[in-house]
This record gives C-alpha cells, sequence and structure tokens, in this order.
C-alpha cells in the first residue's frame, strides 16, 4: 500500500454504515455523508496547516488524474466506491470551495487525517477536524442545505442518506502509546454514535 504512513497504517479499525430512513428508490439521488479519519479523508487536510497530509507523490499515482487528491490512497477510497455503487459523483470535501449549490445535494466528505474517537487523538498533527466539529460542520451544511431547498427538502435528504463513519485506529497509533491519561475510547464511542444519529434525524 503506498498509503502506509503512521496516521494512516492501522491494525484496528472501527468503521460502521448507518442506513437511516427507507430508500425508496423513487428519489433522484441519495445523499452520502462521510466522516472519520484517514481511512476516508478526501482531501479536506489539504486546506489545513497540519502535517496529516496526502498532497504529494505518490499519493494518487491510479487516481485518474494521476496525481495527489488529499486521499490517504494510491487511488479511489472506500468513500469513492460507494458513491460509484450510487451511481454518483465522489462527495466533495467538506472545505472544498466547490462545494455548493446543488454540489451539496450530493451529500459532504467531512472527514479528516489523523482523529479519533478522543479528542487527544492525533494531537501532534495540530490543526485536524476533530469529531465533534466534523459534526458542527454537518449542522452548518444542513442550515446551507435548507437555504437552498428549504427545511422539508432537507430533513428527506438528511433522513434518507447513507452515512459512513470510520475511526478508532488512530486512538490506538496516534495516542494510546503517546498519551498518557487518555480517556477510554469504548466511554466516548456511543455518545458520537448517538449524537451523529440525533443530529441526521434532528426536526428543523
Ligand atoms: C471534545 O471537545 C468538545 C469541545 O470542547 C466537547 O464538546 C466534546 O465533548 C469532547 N469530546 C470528548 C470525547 O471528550
Amino acid at each position: 500500500m503506498a498509503s502506509c504512513m503512521v496516521f494512516a497504517c492501522y491494525n484496528v479499525v472501527f468503521g460502521i454504515v448507518v442506513a437511516l430512513g427507507s430508500f425508496t428508490g423513487a428519489e433522484a439521488q441519495r445523499a452520502f455523508f462521510v466522516f472519520g479519519d484517514s481511512l476516508v479523508d478526501n482531501g479536506n487536510n489539504n486546506y489545513l496547516a497540519t502535517a496529516a497530509r496526502a498532497d504529494s507523490p505518490p499519493y494518487g499515482i491510479d487516481y485518474p488524474s494521476g496525481r495527489p487528491t488529499g486521499r490517504f490512497s494510491n487511488g479511489y477510497n472506500i468513500p469513492d466506491f460507494i458513491s460509484q455503487e450510487l451511481g454518483a459523483e465522489s462527495t466533495l470535501p467538506y472545505l472544498s470551495p466547490q462545494l455548493d449549490g446543488e454540489k451539496l445535494l450530493v451529500g459532504a466528505n467531512f472527514a479528516s487525517a489523523g482523529i479519533g474517537i478522543l479528542n487527544d487523538t492525533g494531537i501532534q498533527f495540530i490543526n485536524i477536524i476533530r469529531i465533534y466539529r466534523q459534526l458542527e460542520y454537518f449542522e452548518e451544511y444542513q442550515q446551507r442545505v435548507s437555504a437552498l431547498i428549504g427545511d422539508e427538502a432537507t430533513e428527506r435528504l438528511v433522513n434518507g442518506a447513507l452515512i459512513l463513519i470510520t475511526l478508532g485506529g488512530n486512538d490506538f497509533v496516534n495516542n494510546y502509546y503517546l498519551v498518557p491519561f487518555s480517556q477510554d475510547p469504548a466511554n466516548t464511542i456511543y455518545q458520537i454514535m448517538s449524537r451523529t444519529l440525533s443530529l441526521s434525524i434532528r426536526r428543523f
């Protein structure tokens, strides 16, 4: 793997896919939201002052452009393949200026390399989007979409969306052996998951 760097090389990965609401197939397009770490970051960290970036070769050598994209991969990553299965274009990184207007309706990728379940995971990377911040961006995203298509349509879009959450590896690789007196990840994962789910079904 070209992407075997310290923040991307895991023995333990926590990954779940949550399908919310029932997908009727009648909708024009199902939205897709991605939260997590370098396994699913598709470029957010390129907009941040951090060492956890995939912005130089050999990253991207097998991507259609042959250039680094911010994905911690030689080519596509898992969210790209899921988007392809949905028949959709890849979601844009939330920090991309291109994520605007109609593009917002495809969904968004909030992931940031180096983060974990715990806030003190990845402290050495300084400027990364920790999971609580990814959820704040998700709230902001919903407000932006609401301004575009209205509250009800936004609620339908979010409730019918596919959500991918991939994090946990860095709590071992970039925390357990580095940060003294860290919190227990098992105690906080439930809070984070329930917050994500309650956000995505919140009423307007
Ligand atoms: C992380 O920090 C945020 C903001 O200070 C806080 O709201 C959240 O509860 C913290 N999460 C954990 C798991 O400690």
